[in-house]
């Protein structure tokens, strides 16, 4: 979803606010732009619809050298994806340049005041409202100091009184002519990092342009203001005055956001999981005491026995592992779990008492429907947890305490190593909670020892990859597919369907396989192949008979199943063999074909596997 990148220092604005611009583009946009203050102070703006490395052409045709300046790509909320309504905005009479992250609820009734005190607008945007709201409050004070100095504290205390009259969520990056030495920033809701640099500040969404410029960093809070010049840094509170703050270490590696020897980031990101994997149960296994280590729960295991229910709020990818999770802590721990999707819960009243535990599942911590409904439940009192892999993003912030996936960061758009350490961790949960009441200390030992073989069965997981190529190109011009499983698989279907919709733009549903007899059954056809996710266990037999009821129907079958399993080979048309483990486990190495497939079959029909069309990574907007 939008980005935004600032620089002031001795380097060229622009070298950075491209590269950061580009770094961002996992985030999902449309058209992008920078603003940079020319040999006499004066702003100059490029904007362009489009990809950025068309920004980056138009930047090098007539390039600016100064060492200040603002970028931004632009995921359309307000107004569709045209040039005039690319960032950033200008404000006044020329007066300030403005980039924006997040949503104004209340510009239309802002817009109207504006254009009565004669405003003019020149796009659709709610942003250019905050840009003139800014430029009202300082217009009058640069008028009256004429040609004389006027303190960048009137910059401050104008953005103050102007984000009190907003209603909604801003991340703000402004630079105005009147002070050519200085980034101006403000949030509420929308994440802004500050890299501390030797003699330089720089500004971003997210960390990810930061890394490799600087290892310092500082995350704004909500309804902080700060004024970054090279050599300082000032923050301060819209209500007070400045306050004091932290700098942290960033510990990212420049090649962890490299492509390296990979094509495209999904496909980097699938082969890194057993690395993901060993990270994020990384000294959480207490094998002496046959349970999991938690570190940052912040809650004592007195307060976790009174827990008498959880909820699990998220979104997309992490609601699909959620859902697992509900499995798990339901069969292993014996809690009731509810899993709620985070747009829902927010406006929903459901009765909860002080025994329920909210868990928000999150890859990036920052997105707007999950935040919400984490602070709704905070606001009626009850202790809220976080599942995060972003260290320091927003909802890792506001939560009470919670467990850091450690995946490294994932820069693809579809979650792939994130969702299965979110389902290693909620794993990990499922043992912890269940070792705090009935589970055995055998059965503890022994989910010990199989969570630890876990990496090397996806890294033999990992080794269908050319098998699965070779289906792909069997099923490339399908338009439907079918996702089945039941049980521990029934959310693995719905997580490969969601893929496959999500980077090739084919319809795909998810369903639990027996479920599909109600309805799906319809589509079946000869152009419509369900993959069937049927690992050994219990529910293989009920299974097998699903997927009779497709073939008897003339629908082509693709089974995931295990190694060694012969019958499957006479019904299925195609069969990807994964290697077997424990029924709680088996989601996650079932996954790893999933996501090959979906990853094949876009590059295949020529997607844009990474950025696809219409789909952000980080959705900050509701
Ligand atoms: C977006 C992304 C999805 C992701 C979802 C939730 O829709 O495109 O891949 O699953 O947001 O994101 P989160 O960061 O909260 O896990």
């Amino acid at each position: 979803m939008c980005g935004i990148v600032g620089y002031v220092g001795p380097r060229v604005a622009q070298d950075f606010l491209v590269e950061g611009l580009r770094r961002l583009e996992y985030r999902g946009y449309d058209s992008a732009g920078t603003a940079t203050l020319n040999g006499n102070n004066e702003l100059n703006i490029t904007k362009s619809v489009g990809r950025i490395a068309t920004l980056a052409q138009e930047i090098a045709a007539d390039p600016c050298e100064s060492g200040i300046g603002i970028g931004h790509t632009r995921w359309a909320t307000h107004g569709a994806a045209t040039q005039s309504n690319a960032h950033p905005h200008i404000g006044g009479e020329n007066i300030l340049a403005m980039a924006h992250n997040g949503v104004i609820e209340n510009f239309a009734e802002l817009r109207s005041q504006l254009k009565q005190k004669g405003y003019q607008f020149q796009s659709e945007t709610d942003t250019e409202v905050v840009a003139h709201l800014i430029a009202s409050y300082i217009e009058p004070k640069l008028k009256e100091a004429g040609d004389g100095e006027v303190s960048p504290k009137v910059a401050v205390v104008a953005i103050k009184e102007a984000i009190s009259q907003l209603r909604g969520t801003f991340g703000l990056a402004i630079i105005f002519e009147k002070w050519p030495d200085s980034i101006f920033a403000a949030r509420l809701g929308s994440p802004l990092v500050i890299g501390v640099g030797d003699g330089e500040h720089f500004l971003a969404s997210d960390a990810q342009p930061l890394v490799g410029f600087t290892d310092r960093i500082v995350y704004l809070a909500d309804n902080q203001v700060a004024i970054l010049k090279a050599d300082s840094l000032e923050v301060s509170h819209r209500d007070s005055g400045v306050v004091a703050h932290d700098v942290m270490q960033l510990d990212v590696e420049s090649n962890q956001v490299d492509l390296g020897e990979y094509d495209h980031y999904m496909l980097k990101e699938i082969f890194e999981q057993p690395e993901a994997l060993r990270n994020t149960m990384r000294g959480r296994l207490n094998e002496d005491n046959a349970t999991a280590v938690f570190g940052g729960l912040n809650l004592s295991s007195q307060d976790l026995l009174k827990v008498k229910r959880i909820v699990f709020t998220a979104c997309g990818t992490s609601w699909h592992s959620s859902l697992f999770g509900e499995y798990l802590m339901e069969e292993i721990a014996q809690i009731p779990v509810e899993v709620e999707y985070a747009s829902e819960l927010r406006y929903r009243n459901p009765p909860m008492d002080e025994s329920t535990l909210l868990f928000a599942i999150t890859q990036s911590g920052e997105t707007a429907d999950t935040l919400g409904a984490l602070r709704e439940m905070k606001r009626k009192g009850h202790q809220t947890l976080a599942i995060c892999n972003v260290v320091g993003s927003s909802i890792a912030q506001e939560a009470d305490g919670g467990i850091y996936l450690h995946a490294g960061p994932e820069i693809g758009v579809a979650s792939t190593k994130a969702y299965s350490s979110q389902c290693l961790a909620l794993v990990l949960l499922a043992l912890y909670f269940g070792r705090l009441r009935h589970l055995s200390y055998g059965k503890g030992r022994e989910m010990i020892e199989n969570i630890k073989g876990l990496p090397t069965l996806v890294e033999q997981a990992l080794k269908t990859n050319d098998e699965v190529k070779r289906i792909a190109k069997k099923y490339v011009d399908c338009n439907n597919f079918l996702y089945l499983g039941r049980h521990y698989n029934f959310p693995t279907a719905l997580e490969g369907a969601l893929k496959l919709k999500e980077i090739s733009y084919i319809h795909a549903e998810g369903y639990p396989a027996a479920e599909m007899k109600h309805g799906p059954i319809a589509l079946v056809d000869e152009k419509t192949p369900s993959v069937f996710v049927m690992p050994h266990g219990f529910i293989y037999e009920k299974v097998m008979s699903n997927l009779e009821e497709i073939k008897a129907r003339g629908g082509p079958v693709i089974a995931i199943a295990a190694e060694g399993d012969k019958r499957i080979a006479e019904v299925a048309d195609d069969v990807i063999y994964i290697p077997p483990t424990a029924s709680y486990l088996q989601p996650i190495v079932s996954g790893i074909p999933l996501q090959l497939l979906s990853y094949h079959i876009a590059v295949l029909r020529g997607c844009d596997v990474d950025k696809p069309r219409n789909l952000a990574k980080s959705v900050t907007v509701e």
